[in-house]
Order: structure tokens, then C-alpha cells, then sequence
């Protein structure tokens, strides 16, 4: 490994109402998912170390959150939107500057190669670009005045109050951003919490929070759930949860709050996305689309195809093609060139992967590629198990990792009937070459997932489009243009529309007495 790619961050302090705050309490050790052996024994390499707050940090920096929003009436949540993108995009360049060091603290937090590290800070930064965009249009749109029935009205969108923003490991950065940057940009005030594993990469990002945004307006704590998240939800003083993780942990976030009606919960959860692949499928395509499909990043996306169908009749070549494309993928480090397959960052990954192939062995599947399921330390070769079905686990759970359950179908009711009894309902991709089959399918698909992707793999991009998902796997619509709905309400200013209303109104817009009742508009 090249010498500058090595990393040690020690962080000790922590963002609230403003101030970097020291932290000499207890601390996480943090531990890379690269091993090292040392004395003819494999170790985690250490990379460092973060605070674990107690509640009562946790409940200061709600405190601070509460502050800056000060029931509507704060600095931030009354400042014309104009202001609020001045402040984003000192932000944004403070970001860039911080680039390398984060992508490498990604690297090594969760075991992403360099190269995909390096794409998801890019794609952040976009975002980022694009939602200033979109608040613009948003802005631009909501300037005029409406008059219907007698009545004059500006309707514009107003922020929500204080978000608790949760991000998951396998996007630390890039998922968080998507709901932290709307949710600011909105007006809102943010407790953040980075996810179990990639804390320390947002350590380099403490300054340009504290420098680019007014006091409180966003605030960092760290440490368990139970400690520092069950307390501040319990206050009922939280206003947004936006969570992106397990359906399990978003239940029991939501039963904390005393006021449910006052949270609005957006939601990315899990999915169990299958690949149909017919009969009549360009082979060659269904087959590197499945791939990449189930197996990028280690299969650790929510969009990951988690099943694949395959009809009984071309079954035996697809799964020759399939798994002669899964076994030259390249299995190493995350900084190696070209590689795919890296390190799992979660605890006992590998053994809870191997237990859901030897659970399917034992119902009668097997691993039909050469060397797959073989773990060492914490990297695991892709299994492919066929044939699956409905007694192993395999066929239920999200396995979020490089095992991949291939069904053999005779009927296309098979498949449908697997979509219709998940749990999840997220995106489907379909590979087909008659479109009158694929248009028999995507009618009743449609109401089950909410991406049909045709030929191609399920995923989230692009960030402009709507992405969510039904029963247990979503709940609100994120997309750069619709994470700003989401953290606003449609809020009106109204008047009959008579000569004094309407004089009124008109020196209010004349003198630009009020930032929400305006007709500016950005540019
Ligand atoms: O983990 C879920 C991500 O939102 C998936 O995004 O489809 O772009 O990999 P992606």
C-alpha cells in the first residue's frame, strides 16, 4: 500500500450551538474492515477514534437545534432564500477543499474501493450544485401571486423546524447529504448523527458546518442510539426524522416520539429488489447487468438486485455466463486498481452471509461457482446459490452482501406472486426482448415497486429522478427536487382582495419588508 494512503484521525470534539466543543469523555476506537496480521494473527487496523457523547450532550445540542429555530422566528429559518444558498455555497467550497482526506476516510471506514470513495464525493458535490438549482426554480415559481375567488395569495414553502438526520454506512456520505443539504437549505435546523460505521469522515466537514451556517443551525452528536437518539426523540421536540436504514430501528425511533402527528418521517429502509430475466433476454446483457446489479460495492445498496428469477429454460446458460462474470471480479483491497470486491465493514458479516448459505445448502441449493462463499478475515468471494426457494432465509432476507439466490421460474406468476408477498417493494428490473411480454409486466409491476428498470439494474440515480419505495422499504420521495418538499410545508399568505389589502401588499413588496412575502426572485 502506498505510504500517503494511510490514515489515523483521532477526533475529540464535537459541533454544538456553534462552538467546537473538546470531549475528554469516553471515546469509540475505530477500526478500518482491512486487516493486518501481526504476530501470524489478522487484525482489524485501528484508524482511529470518535466521542461517545451521553444524553446530556445529545439533549444540548437539540437544545441548540431548538435555539436556532426558536419556533420559526430564528435567524436562519426567517432568512430570505438568496442568503440561505450564500451560506450553502461557502459550505460547499469548504467541502472541496476537504476532499482527498475524506475520500480516504471512506476508504477506510467502510472498505468502498478508492475509486467508487472518490465517485461518492463527487456525486455529493452535485447534489449539492443541483439542489441550489432546484431551490431556484422552486423559488422562482413560488414568487408570483395567485388570485382566485375574490382572494390574493403568495404561496411559498416554509421549513419544518428541527430534523434529526440519520444517514446509513453504505453511503455515509452521499445518502446523508441528500436529506441534511434539502433539509438546511429549507430553513430547517439539523441534529445529525452519522451512522455506526463512517463517522470519522465527517470530522473534516466540523470547521466548514461551524463556519458556513449560523450558530445551532446544525449540530453533531455521536454515540449509541439508546444514548444519544432515544432521549432527544422522546422530548418530542423533533420535528423530521429523516433515517436511512433498517425498517427494525425506524419502527422503534417513531414509537419514542409522545407526538407522532407532529413527526413527519422520511424513510429509506430496506429492499429485496428481483431481477426477472426472461426467456427471450439479450443474454449477454441480462447477464453483466445482474452482475453488476447484485454485486456492486459488495452488493451493500439498497437498490441491489437481492434475487434473480431466471425462466427454466435458459436457466443453465445464464448461470454458466453469470458465474464465469461474478468469479473475474476482482477480490482485494480497497485502494487496488480495478478492484471489486472489498472488505465488509459490519461485525460478523461474513458469518452471518456464510450461515445464509448454509442454510440453503441445507434446503437444496447449492454454491455453484468455484471458491464462492470463501471468507478470509473480512472479505468474502461471491456466492452464487441455485437452485433457492422458499424455505431458506435467503429467499426473505436483505442479505446486503456478495451472495446472490438465483430462482428458476416456469411461470411468470412465480416472480410476480415472490414481489406481491415481500415485505419490500422498492424497484424491479426486468431483461426481455419482446415488448409485448414486457408490457404485459410493467402494468402490474408498477403497482407493487416503484422503479420498473427494463433491462438494466435497479439503482437510485439519477438524483433528479423520484426515488422510493412501498410497504417496508421507504416512506416519502427523495429526489433532489422532491427532498425540498419534503422538508417544507406549502404555507400561504392571504387577503381579500380589496384596495387596502391590495396597498398593503404592495408596500410590503415595494419596501421588501418581508423575506416570505416578496416577489424577488433568484436568477
Ligand atoms: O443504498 C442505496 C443507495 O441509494 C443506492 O444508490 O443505486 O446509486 O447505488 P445507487
Amino acid at each position: 500500500m502506498q505510504e500517503d494512503l494511510k490514515i489515523y484521525l483521532e477526533q475529540n470534539s464535537y459541533l454544538q450551538d456553534g462552538e467546537l466543543l473538546e470531549w475528554n469523555g469516553e471515546m469509540q476506537e475505530v477500526f478500518s474492515p482491512v486487516c493486518t496480521t501481526q504476530n501470524g494473527k489478522a487484525q482489524k487496523i485501528k484508524i482511529g477514534a470518535y466521542p461517545m457523547l451521553s444524553s446530556k450532550e445529545s439533549l444540548k445540542a437539540l437544545e441548540s437545534a431548538k435555539k436556532a429555530f426558536d419556533n420559526g422566528k430564528g435567524q436562519w429559518p426567517t432568512m430570505s432564500i438568496e442568503q440561505r444558498i450564500e451560506h450553502m455555497h461557502k459550505f460547499v467550497q469548504m467541502m472541496k477543499e476537504q476532499q482527498e482526506l475524506i475520500v480516504k476516510l471512506l476508504m477506510w471506514e467502510i472498505g468502498k474501493s478508492l475509486q467508487d470513495s472518490q465517485k461518492e464525493f463527487e456525486r455529493t458535490v452535485d447534489y449539492v450544485s443541483d439542489t441550489i438549482e432546484a431551490l431556484k426554480d422552486l423559488d422562482r415559481d413560488s414568487s408570483k401571486f395567485t388570485k382566485e375567488q375574490g382572494v390574493l395569495a403568495q404561496i411559498r414553502r416554509a421549513p419544518l423546524g428541527v430534523v434529526l438526520c440519520m444517514g446509513p454506512f453504505n453511503y455515509p456520505l452521499n445518502e446523508t447529504f441528500t436529506t441534511l443539504i434539502p433539509a438546511l437549505l429549507m430553513g430547517n435546523t439539523v441534529v445529525f448523527k452519522p451512522p455506526k460505521y463512517g463517522v470519522l469522515l465527517h470530522q473534516p466537514l466540523l470547521k466548514a458546518f461551524q463556519e458556513s451556517f449560523p450558530k445551532g443551525v446544525i449540530n453533531t452528536v455521536y454515540g449509541s442510539g439508546e444514548e444519544v437518539v432515544q432521549p432527544i426523540i422522546e422530548s418530542g421536540d423533533i420535528n423530521v426524522l429523516a433515517f436511512i436504514g433498517t425498517s427494525k430501528v425506524a419502527n422503534i425511533l417513531k414509537q419514542h416520539h409522545p407526538k407522532p402527528n407532529r413527526l413527519r418521517s422520511v424513510l429509506g429502509l430496506e429492499a429485496k429488489n428481483a431481477g426477472i430475466i426472461l426467456d427471450h433476454a439479450d443474454m449477454d446483457l441480462a447477464v453483466e447487468e445482474s452482475v453488476q446489479g447484485s454485486l456492486s460495492f459488495n452488493g451493500q445498496r439498497c437498490t441491489a438486485l437481492k434475487i434473480l428469477y431466471v425462466d427454466e429454460k435458459i436457466v443453465d446458460e445464464f448461470l454458466d455466463k453469470f458465474t464465469k462474470k461474478v468469479n473475474m471480479l476482482k477480490v482485494g483491497m480497497p485502494w487496488e486498481e480495478g478492484v471489486q470486491i472489498t472488505p465488509l465493514p459490519e461485525d460478523h458479516k461474513t458469518d452471518y452471509l456464510s450461515d445464509l448459505i448454509e442454510d440453503a445448502k441445507k434446503h437444496g441449493a447449492k454454491v455453484i461457482n468455484e471458491g464462492g462463499g470463501e471468507v478470509v478475515q473480512t472479505l468474502m468471494k461471491p456466492a452464487v446459490l441455485y437452485p433457492v426457494n422458499d424455505k431458506m432465509k435467503i429467499y426473505y432476507e436483505e442479505q446486503f452482501g456478495p451472495v446472490v439466490p438465483v430462482v428458476p421460474f416456469k411461470s411468470i406468476e412465480e416472480p410476480l406472486s415472490y414481489i406481491e408477498n415481500s415485505n419490500y417493494g422498492q424497484q424491479v428490473s426486468v431483461f426481455g426482448t419482446d415488448y409485448e411480454v414486457i408490457a404485459s409486466l410493467i402494468d402490474p409491476l408498477v403497482n407493487q415497486v416503484c422503479r420498473v428498470n427494463i433491462n438494466s439494474l435497479c439503482q437510485r440515480g439519477p438524483d433528479s429522478f423520484p426515488f422510493t419505495g412501498r410497504k417496508d422499504s421507504a416512506e416519502g420521495t427523495l429526489s433532489v427536487g422532491d427532498a425540498l418538499r419534503v422538508f417544507s410545508i406549502r404555507t400561504l399568505v392571504s387577503t381579500k382582495d380589496n384596495e387596502q389589502n391590495t396597498q398593503i401588499i404592495k408596500n410590503i413588496i415595494n419596501e421588501r419588508s418581508s423575506n416570505f412575502l416578496s416577489t424577488d426572485f433568484i436568477l
